[in-house]
């Protein structure tokens, strides 16, 4: 089963992207991984689908050839961050010719806060069931208090994160199979 993760926060530090590379180790066999980088897409504006930027047709490219994708989402301001819509209000063009139609997605996050992106989770929900991907509902993953719980080189260091994570893709491994 093959993973594109996706990373909702660009910067070097990430919680967000330290808990998608927690990923790997509590996962199941034959589950595999690899991070999408959009680092290189511009500010979307609807004047420049006329000619539709490569950049833009190879992320749909690389989201179409995932089993499935692994969201993990910083909450900003009680939304999702402004990157990250992007991305997804890209993808998602032109119209009809989505990559998230029929995608298994899953919506993962993680914030030094306390409630976990718990909001940022609930929009970026609304806007993929919007797409008509297949959002799993659960276990779900609010990490809170994330500063304490990697070490300085970025690896997870909470056994009860661990475990959590290990039931979360057992769990989302067979809702993909389904
Ligand atoms: C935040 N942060 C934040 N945290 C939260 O729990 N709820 C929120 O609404 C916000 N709002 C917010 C807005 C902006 C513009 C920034 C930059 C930050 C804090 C945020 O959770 C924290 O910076 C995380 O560490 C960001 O995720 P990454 O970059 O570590 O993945």
């Amino acid at each position: 089963m093959n993973i594109l993760t996706i990373s909702g926060s660009q910067r070097a530090a990430s919680l967000n992207t330290m808990l998608l590379r927690a990923l790997p180790a509590c996962a199941p066999d034959g589950m595999s991984f690899t991070q999408l980088d959009y680092s290189a897409l511009g500010l979307y504006n609807q004047d420049l689908e006329a000619s539709f930027p490569e950049v833009a047709t190879q992320l749909k490219a690389q989201i179409r050839a995932a089993d499935a994708v692994i969201i993990s989402t910083p909450e900003y301001n009680r939304s999702i961050p402004a990157p990250l819509k992007n991305l997804i209000d890209w993808t998602s063009r032109p119209y009809g010719d989505s990559a998230w139609a029929g995608k298994p997605v899953y919506v993962i996050g993680a914030t030094g806060g306390a409630i976990g992106t718990a909001l940022a989770q609930a929009d970026l929900r609304k806007v993929l069931l919007y797409l008509d991907a297949r959002v799993a509902g659960q276990p779900e993953v609010y990490l809170s208090g994330a500063m304490q719980k990697f070490g300085e080189d970025g690896a997870l260091t909470d056994d009860a994160t661990r475990e959590h994570l290990k039931a979360a893709l057992a769990a989302f491994a067979a809702f993909v199979g389904k």
